[in-house]
C-alpha cells in the first residue's frame, strides 16, 4: 500500500483507528491487484475518519464526486443511518465494475446509488431529481 505519511504515523493512526471489515480489506486488495492507480483509494485512516464524520455530523444525503473501487463510499454508508443515502459519481466502468461488486455484497450497499458519467454532467442533472431535496 503506498503511503504519503511517514511509517511511524501511518502506523500509530492505525494503532488508534477502528479496523475496517472483511470487505473492505478484499476490496483493498482486489483495488491493488488490479487497477493501475491503485494509490487513489481512500484507505483506512481516511475512510474511518469519514463515517465518524458522517455520524457526529447526524448527515443523511452525501453526494461524493470519484467513486474509484467504492472504498469511501462504503465507509461512509456504515456512518449513515438505515434511511440514509449516498450518491456516488463515476465515469469510469472498470473502477465502477469493481465498486459495484462490493457494494452488492455490503449490508449496508442499499444506502449507495452510482450514477455512472462525467460528474459535471450528473451533477446538473441531479438539480432536477426530487429525491435530493428531501
Ligand atoms: C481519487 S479517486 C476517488 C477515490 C474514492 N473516493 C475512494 O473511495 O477510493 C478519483 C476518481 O474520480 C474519478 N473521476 C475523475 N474525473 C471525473 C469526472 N470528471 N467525473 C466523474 N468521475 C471522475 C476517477 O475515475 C476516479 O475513480
Amino acid at each position: 500500500m503506498l503511503t504519503l505519511m511517514t511509517p511511524g504515523i501511518e502506523d500509530y493512526a492505525l494503532s488508534k483507528s477502528e479496523k475496517h471489515n472483511n470487505l473492505l480489506d478484499q476490496l483493498m486488495k482486489e483495488t491493488y491487484d488490479t487497477m493501475d492507480f491503485p494509490q487513489m483509494l481512500t484507505g483506512p485512516i481516511e475512510g474511518q475518519f469519514l463515517k465518524m464524520m458522517i455520524r457526529v455530523t447526524g448527515a443523511k444525503r452525501v453526494v461524493e464526486v470519484g467513486t474509484f473501487t467504492g472504498y469511501a463510499s462504503l465507509s461512509m454508508a456504515e456512518g449513515l443511518p438505515a434511511d440514509g443515502k449516498i450518491t456516488t459519481l463515476d465515469l469510469n466502468p472498470r473502477c465502477l465494475a469493481v465498486a459495484r461488486k462490493y457494494i452488492e455484497k455490503s449490508e449496508h450497499g442499499k444506502k449507495i446509488e452510482i450514477i455512472e458519467g462525467p460528474a459535471l454532467e450528473s451533477i446538473a442533472a441531479m438539480d432536477d431529481r426530487t429525491e435530493l431535496t428531501d
